[in-house]
């Protein structure tokens, strides 16, 4: 299909806490970088977002904070906006769901569905909260996951294996608000009937998007198709949210998720009168870009939603990356274990295009990836330090040193291969990035920025036109040489200022100063130009496009993590002593038969030997001695001790695990630990007099 227009949709946050990187790599940087290549090609594209305000999330926070829903997404939808706005995310509109004009959009949309005898009506018995006083939302309550077997999952989605639920199937379940074991109470809702349309989706995902969409995306989509959809609750007891707009619905709002993805419909009305066009002529490209737990909401739920109101377009696409870890660890909130966009902006004022270029070159596109703050210095410092930002910066200089800061000329009579090859290669640059970044593909299209860069290193360096000059006196015609190699580069530099302003746009900005250009200059179709730059033309000095990170400024955002980390728990662990007893219990696991028990081989072991794993920041490599023989065991907790202070440590040894590679080195067992009081790990040792080797038991 032919289309004549792109809307892009990246997907609201909640506006119960600011945005951590997670957010950035999940769906916002992609969406951007689509975005600000979509329009530098001059089509014709609007991107909108704006905050997703209503929900559990929104009323925890709210509960935990002691105010009002308002003044929950007042507070944390200024904060998120301006993260955004300061990492360069360029939404055409960045709205909001508690605004006048997404409720009556909301609301005319369930009314249509509900004057078209869409809804099924039904009273059910739901969990209420007796001492809460209140119907539990899914979030709400929490029980074990039949599946897998969390204790922590939801009453909507166990977040640990991804499963979607309804409260019904879990075990065990509990009030998230009082801990009290719910009840049933009858209550009135109003469902969709997914079931009606399960045979439509089979057809148009299974069939028709199998090729298209990212197998992460596709394989979710089927896997739900193919165990059956059912009817879905669109409505729930709360004051927090749009109201039902029908009779007897009082004291109803609707589900978020319903009203969430019309945000996108909502925030296109706001920005523009022609929204229509975006939304219901079918040369309409649609593309979502969404984190992996809202597949199911954009490809099966707010499809079908569509469909049964009729006359609005489908997603063409919906981009879905998977997670991004910290440090090794899950992404918590709630312990904070997170990097928080705001503060990264106060810490590393000016290095927006730093953090985008390292959450771009390593995004979660397949599976889920790991953030270090290390990987995060070596990325700058070896790739926009030294590949890129010195090709412009030594381009530049040489040009003021060796042709009096004006572009100089370019002598085809003495041009070469070397030449011409590298003239070439921005073109296949430029083809392969168009390629991947179409494919939804951002890291290789990053990648071949980059390369470009290094290629052009390369040349400089081969035609060395500093030792070139040396020997001007003797063979003046040499300087032809000098001016080709310089004009060469400094094209070139013209060329990676296009390419890579979709990726690292203040950076774009700030080499179209140096070579003082107007932004027009960054069109896509100027790719490949070998006169963007006129002959004669003098140019400013160069100024640093990046600057190296220290070592102390890695080592005091690691520091920072982990010290947020054990603040966080503490002040948790006081808050629920304060409110309720019961909320500190632990999290326990399924009972489990003293056979069980007897599979796992303990001993008692010592620490003999220990050193940290090359490119490894987590890990270390520990040699055990277990009495009848020594063991190599990986273990990582590289960020919690040095190698030194645990040799002679006594450890307890799951001596019976199967062996695992990593890094390539084996890992043969595992070692117990437990954490203290304030979050440190402490080692489980076996009482001293155990005998290395000793069983466990
Ligand atoms: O998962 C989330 O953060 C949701 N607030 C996303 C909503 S996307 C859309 F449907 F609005
Ligand atoms: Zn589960």
């Amino acid at each position: 299909m032919d289309y004549k227009r792109i809307l892009v949709t990246a997907a609201l946050p909640y506006a119960n806490g600011p945005v951590h990187i997670g957010h950035l790599a999940g769906c916002f940087l992609p969406s951007d970088i689509y975005v600000r290549y979509q329009r530098a090609q001059k089509r014709d594209v609007k991107f909108v977002c704006g905050s997703d305000e209503h929900g559990v999330p929104i009323t925890i926070r709210a509960m935990k904070e002691g105010i009002t829903p308002q003044q929950v997404v007042d507070k944390y939808h200024a904060i998120i906006k301006e993260s955004f706005e300061q990492m360069g995310i360029s939404f055409d509109i960045y709205s909001r769901t508690s605004n006048k004009t997404h409720h009556e959009t909301a609301q005319s949309f369930f009314k249509k569905l509900y004057d078209d005898g869409v809804f099924e009506e039904k009273e059910t018995e739901q969990y209420y909260d007796e001492e809460a006083k209140v119907f539990l939302a899914d979030r709400y309550i929490t029980g074990t996951c039949p599946v897998c077997g969390n204790e922590n999952a939801y009453g909507d989605q166990c977040e640990k294996c991804g499963t979607s639920l309804s409260p019904e199937q879990l075990i065990n379940p509990r009030s998230a608000l009082s801990n009290a074991v719910p009840v049933k109470r009858v209550t009135k809702h109003w469902y969709f009937p997914l079931n009606k349309y399960e045979q439509w989706l089979n057809e148009w995902i299974v069939a028709g998007k199998k090729d298209e969409w990212k197998a992460n995306v596709y394989g979710q989509c089927k896997s739900w198709i193919d165990s059956g959809l059912h009817p879905r609750a669109m409505t729930r007891d709360s004051n927090w949210g749009v109201p039902v707009p029908v009779e007897g619905a009082e004291g109803k709002v609707m589900y978020v998720w319903f009203d969430a993805p019309i945000g996108y419909i909502s925030a296109t009305k706001e920005l523009t009168p022609m929204w229509s066009d975006y939304w219901q002529k079918e040369d309409t490209k649609l593309v979502h870009f969404i984190g992996k737990d809202n597949i199911v909401f954009h490809c099966i739920i707010f499809p079908a939603m569509l469909k049964a109101h009729g006359g609005y377009v489908l997603p063409d696409n919906v981009p879905a990356n998977e997670f991004l870890n910290i440090e090794g660890d899950k992404v918590s909130t709630s312990r904070n274990w997170a990097v928080w966009v705001h503060e990264y902006i106060k810490d590393f004022p000016e290095q927006q295009d730093v953090l985008r270029y390292v959450l771009c070159a390593n995004a979660p596109e397949a599976k889920d990836n790991d953030f270090t703050w290390k990987d995060f210095q070596d990325r700058t410092n070896n790739e926009l330090v030294s590949v890129f930002g010195n090709f412009v910066n030594r381009a530049f200089v040489l040009m003021h040193k060796l042709c009096n800061g004006k572009v100089p000329k370019l002598h085809t009579d003495v041009m070469d291969e070397a030449d011409n090859t590298l003239i070439a290669e921005i073109q296949k640059a430029k083809t392969a990035i168009e390629t991947a970044i179409e494919n939804y593909k951002f890291r290789d299209a990053l990648y071949e920025v980059i390369d470009l860069a290094r290629k052009g290193n390369k040349y400089m360096q081969d035609k060395e036109p500093w030792i070139v000059a040396k020997s001007l006196a003797e063979t003046p015609d040499n300087q032809k040489l000098i001016d080709n190699c310089l004009h060469v580069c400094l094209q070139l530099t013209a060329n990676l200022a296009i390419l890579a302003n979709p990726f690292l746009p203040f950076t774009a900005k700030k080499m179209c100063g140096m070579m003082k250009v107007v932004d027009r200059m960054l069109e896509w179709e100027n790719v490949g130009k070998m006169n963007l730059l006129n002959v004669g033309y003098p140019l400013k000095a160069p100024e640093l496009l990046f600057r190296k990170i220290e070592d102390d400024e890695i080592k005091a955002q690691v520091e920072k993590l982990h010290a947020n980390l054990v603040k966080n728990t503490n002040e948790q662990k006081m808050q629920q002593n304060a409110t309720n007893e019961a909320t500190t219990l632990p999290e326990q696991k399924t009972e489990i038969t003293i056979d069980d028990f007897a599979k796992i081989d303990l001993r008692a072991g010592t620490i003999l030997h220990a050193e940290k794993v090359e490119k490894a920041d987590k890990l270390l490599k520990l040699e055990i001695d277990l009495g009848y023989e020594k063991r190599t065991v990986l273990s990582g907790i590289a960020m919690h001790f040095t190698p030194e202070e645990i040799i002679g440590k006594r450890v307890t040894v799951v001596a019976n695990l199967a062996p695992r590679k990593m890094r390539g080195i084996e890992s043969k067992g595992m070692i117990l630990m437990a954490q203290n009081e304030e979050g440190k790990l402490i080692f489980v040792s076996p009482l001293d007099a155990a005998m290395n080797g000793s069983e466990v038991k």
